[in-house]
């Protein structure tokens, strides 16, 4: 006999527990299914892991420039052991707390993999059965590979491996110039890996605005960090504990370790869905509708395992979409296009909007303002005074800024600064809005404050 819920979550990552705690702040009685830990990828594979390591990174970089402030300290060395120790103990506490989150809200969590069958029924691996009024799939994704390079986790490592390493490698080749091929290009960099940044297209960041992704190739060259664009992988060789990669067009690179990171892949398989009404693409993601609603009636999916950007906090807002759906409240679909990105190497990036391709390959009249981080006081006082602000706006008849189309940023600590950026293009703010708002100085925020008055037509530092 199944176990009765209003609702059941296959999956506990982001999506997934999201749904859950939504739900049952709704008074729902809610039962989620997880295979590993609840917390997903993204806590435990994943952001959480990965900014840790940056920000080993960050502290290595500080110590190594800390004479430069009269501040006398020995060149840093790196224990990678020390610093996966306190990794763990970061997700632990993590893992704890969300557990305790979902105990008190009363979620039943129920350990094994989950099957969807007919009528909203999911058997649980041991045999379980669980019956939802509705169903959320929150089953996530896993590292995709290229064929040939099958991850071994000691030479061809995915990034479940990387976030794993108890020693920097010497060298490595990191194929993927998307988001997690340069946060680990950066953090492998900075702990003293010689690296070699390996992508297809033409440009490292597909999806980031031309200026932002110039300014991060500079400071990576600067950094040593090899970067080869627009080349093909073609396979390897390995000889005497190191492995020499063939590019289609150009010298190959030997190295001690290749890194994959070339996205991500739904994960669906085993998950039962031949017997459903429930869709997939050709790329295996699941169909929904913007209410996150598949085919099967009552069955919604969310999170990675769906066709739109792949990250924590657009699962929060999608289970939030679903549940919402199942209440027959009022609901904003996501606005996938207003999403805020946030990529941690160094340089940081963050954007949310269109870049200035897109507004105008999209027919927009743009006008667009860009103001350095040299210029702004707080980052020369930290010293990391490179990067940028850049807003693109609409450009209305009269020739003056309207509405915010695009807001990027690269340079210190923009993954924080960029609240205002998201806000202000969600808002549907313009930069005359934007512009009146004191900004407090000496601040970093200074410099988005300055490119929307600049935007106004008249700035004051330029
Ligand atoms: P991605 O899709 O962002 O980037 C993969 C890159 O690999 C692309 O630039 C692609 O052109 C390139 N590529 C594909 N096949 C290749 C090949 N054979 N040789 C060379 N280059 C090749 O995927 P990534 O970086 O693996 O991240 C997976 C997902 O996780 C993404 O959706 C990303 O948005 C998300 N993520 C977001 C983060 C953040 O926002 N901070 C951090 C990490 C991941």
């Amino acid at each position: 006999m199944a176990e009765e819920f209003d609702l059941v979550v296959v999956g506990g990552g982001p999506g997934g527990y999201g749904s859950a705690l939504y739900a049952a702040a709704a008074g729902m009685t809610v039962a989620v299914v997880e295979k590993d830990k609840v917390g997903g990828t993204c806590l435990h594979r994943g952001c959480i892991p990965a900014k840790h390591y940056l920000e080993t990174a960050t502290v290595f970089r500080t110590v190594a420039g800390a004479k430069e402030f009269g501040v006398q300290a020995d060149q840093p060395e790196v224990d990678l052991g020390v610093s996966r120790d306190r990794k763990d103990k970061v997700v632990n506490q993590l893992w704890k707390g969300l557990q305790g989150l979902m105990k008190r809200r009363k979620i039943t969590t129920f350990s094994g993999t989950g099957r969807l069958g007919r009528d909203h029924l999911v058997t649980v691996d041991d045999g379980t059965e669980l019956h939802g009024r509705y169903v959320v799939l929150a089953t996530g994704s896993v590292p995709r590979t290229i064929p040939g390079f099958d991850p071994d986790g000691s030479t061809i490592l995915t990034s479940d491996h990387v976030l794993e390493l108890d020693r920097v490698p010497a060298s490595a080749a990191v194929i993927g110039g998307g988001a997690i091929g340069c946060e680990f290009a950066s953090m492998l960099a900075d702990l003293g890996c010689q690296v070699t940044l390996l992508e297809a297209l033409p440009k490292l960041l597909p999806g980031c605005d031309a200026d932002v992704v110039d300014v991060v190739v500079k400071a990576f060259k600067r950094r040593g960090i090899t970067v080869r664009a627009g080349v093909q992988v073609e396979g390897h060789e390995d000889a005497n504990g190191q492995v020499t990669v063939k590019l289609g067009d150009g010298e190959p690179v030997t190295v001690d370790t290749v890194v994959v990171s070339v996205g991500r892949r739904p994960l669906t398989e085993g998950l039962g869905l031949e017997d459903t009404l429930v869709q997939v693409d050709e790329k295996g993601f699941i169909a929904v509708d913007s209410h996150q609603r598949t085919a099967e009636e009552g069955v919604y999916a969310v999170g990675d395992v769906v066709a739109t950007p792949q990250l924590a906090h657009v699962g929060f807002a999608e289970a939030i979409v679903a549940v919402r759906d199942m209440l027959g409240e009022e609901l904003q679909p996501v606005d996938y296009g207003k999403v805020p990105w946030c990529i941690y190497c160094h340089p940081e990036v963050a954007f949310a909007g269109m870049t200035e391709q897109a507004a105008r390959d999209a027919g927009h009249e743009v006008t667009v303002s860009k103001h350095s981080f040299q210029a702004n006081s707080r980052a020369m006082i930290v010293g990391e005074a490179e990067g940028l602000v850049k807003v693109i706006a609409e450009k209305r008849a009269d020739g003056k800024a309207g509405a915010i189309l695009g807001v990027h940023m690269v340079g210190p600590w923009v993954t924080e600064q960029l609240g205002e950026g998201w806000l202000s293009l969600n808002w549907e703010a313009t930069p005359d809005d934007m512009g009146q708002l004191i900004h407090p100085h000496p601040t970093l925020s200074e410099t988005f404050g300055e490119t929307v008055l600049s935007l106004t037509g008249r700035g004051l530092h330029g």
